[in-house]
């Protein structure tokens, strides 16, 4: 997609923080023990439980709201299954001075003031942000307008809330981005432990098939892909629900009326929100209305039969001038989900390599992997039926 990025100046402290936070701690340096170890047992990730048998569960929403993120977090925040520790919100397809005050409405919205929400990074670890109001409007709603939010947020810092309600719940939380990771990355780079106290991580981002804000990379991980390798490098059990399966359930007209037809808040503040970005899109000469990448993945969370998982390695992309960003996956057992209908089928994926090596350097590839070692569950398919129902149902208080 064109943009009409945004690009904010990063202040040089901010960068050398950051960049020096990054390299100190190693966060690349964990490795295949941990990763192993993760999937040595039967963990969380394998099958992010079923909601309706255990829970509640113990969740973290980090967002940038953002059309998606509205509908996500409405989402999670009408569904009993989950007992919302927090609300991060980061800067992504808006600045932070748009998503925090968009989070706080959300959760009035909701009437979920109790649930705690604590400003995020204002940038990515060491790039510039760039954000995609180009598709989610100005104020990052679609263009919906809502009053000025009253509630505050806490005082405490998201990276560290994290870190707090983690060490708190050792082995319960499970961490949900549905935007860019930097408050995550920012978190564990704060406390080298705390990788290994996280239940799990079940983002929205990245793609084995392909980029929408370049043909390599998806926003998420295009706008801090350094700190989504910390995360995917971090040994913590994950489930990535990319473009693969979230470019398959897109808001429509119907869904929007469904909407309009309920007497919840939440569920009018969803209308209200999808008929502004339907709108919005037909306007800028989008073909279908906005995909409902970030509530895909929740949904993923709360039944986790609306997904069909697939073991990879996969690991991002973070020096490319035309392909930082992107994510890419081995799986000799799944194959690429690059494979158009029709293509030939490769006998097996082929392992991630560094880029072949220049004159002013002898070394391959520092990111070799000989062995199969998965560190991510992939979704691979969705059932959209059952994704509808379940959003719709919940937004508008059928269920
Ligand atoms: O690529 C889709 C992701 O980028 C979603 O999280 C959307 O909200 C944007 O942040
Ligand atoms: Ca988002």
């Amino acid at each position: 997609m064109d943009s009409n990025q945004d690009i904010f100046h990063i202040s040089r402290r901010q960068f050398v923080t950051s960049a020096a936070a990054v390299l100190a701690t190693g966060g690349f340096a964990r490795e295949a023990e941990a990763i192993t170890a993760s999937f040595g047992e039967p963990s969380a990730q394998a099958k992010p439980d079923s909601v309706t048998d255990r829970g509640p569960f113990r969740v973290i929403i980090d967002t940038d709201p953002g059309v998606d993120d509205s509908f996500a977090l409405l989402l999670a925040m009408r569904s009993p299954e989950l007992k919302i520790e927090a609300i991060t919100p980061v800067a992504g397809n808006v600045p932070l001075d748009l998503t925090l005050p968009n989070a706080l409405r959300l959760v009035e919205i909701a009437g979920r003031t109790d649930i705690p929400v604590a400003a995020g990074a204002r940038a990515p670890l060491m790039r510039r942000l760039v954000t995609a109001s180009y598709a989610h409007g100005e104020n990052g709603l679609g263009g919906a307008v809502f009053p000025e939010p009253t509630t505050k947020p806490v005082s405490t810092p998201a990276s560290e809330l994290i870190r707090q309600i983690v060490r708190k719940y050792p082995g319960e939380v499970t961490l949900i981005p549905i935007g860019p990771l930097t408050n995550i990355a920012t978190a564990l780079n704060s406390d080298p432990e705390l990788a290994s106290m996280v239940r799990a991580v079940v983002m929205m981002g990245g793609s084995l098939s392909g980029g929408n804000i370049t043909p390599a990379a998806e926003f998420n991980v295009y706008v801090d892909p350094e700190a989504a390798r910390i995360v995917f490098q971090s040994g913590i059990p994950i489930t990535m629900v990319g473009l693969d399966v979230t470019r398959k359930v897109t808001l429509t007209d119907e869904h929007v009326r469904l909407l309009e037809a309920t007497q919840n808040p939440a569920g009018q503040a969803a209308a209200k929100i999808g008929r502004n970005a339907i709108n919005h899109n037909r306007e800028h000469g989008y073909l279908v209305g906005p995909n409902m990448h970030d509530s895909l993945a929740v949904a993923g969370f709360l039944d986790p039969s609306i997904l069909k998982l697939q073991d990879y390695y996969v690991d991002v992309e973070t020096t490319g001038e035309l392909t930082a960003g992107e994510t890419l996956g081995y799986s000799p057992i799944a194959g690429d989900l690059r494979r158009r209908p029709g293509m030939e089928k490769d006998a097996t994926n082929m392992p991630i390599r560094g880029s072949a090596p220049t004159l002013a350097s002898i070394k391959t590839s520092p990111v070799l992997r000989d062995k199969f070692v998965p560190n991510t569950r992939v979704a691979v398919e969705v059932d959209p039926s059952k994704f509808f129902n379940l959003l719709i149902g919940r937004l508008s208080g059928n269920k």
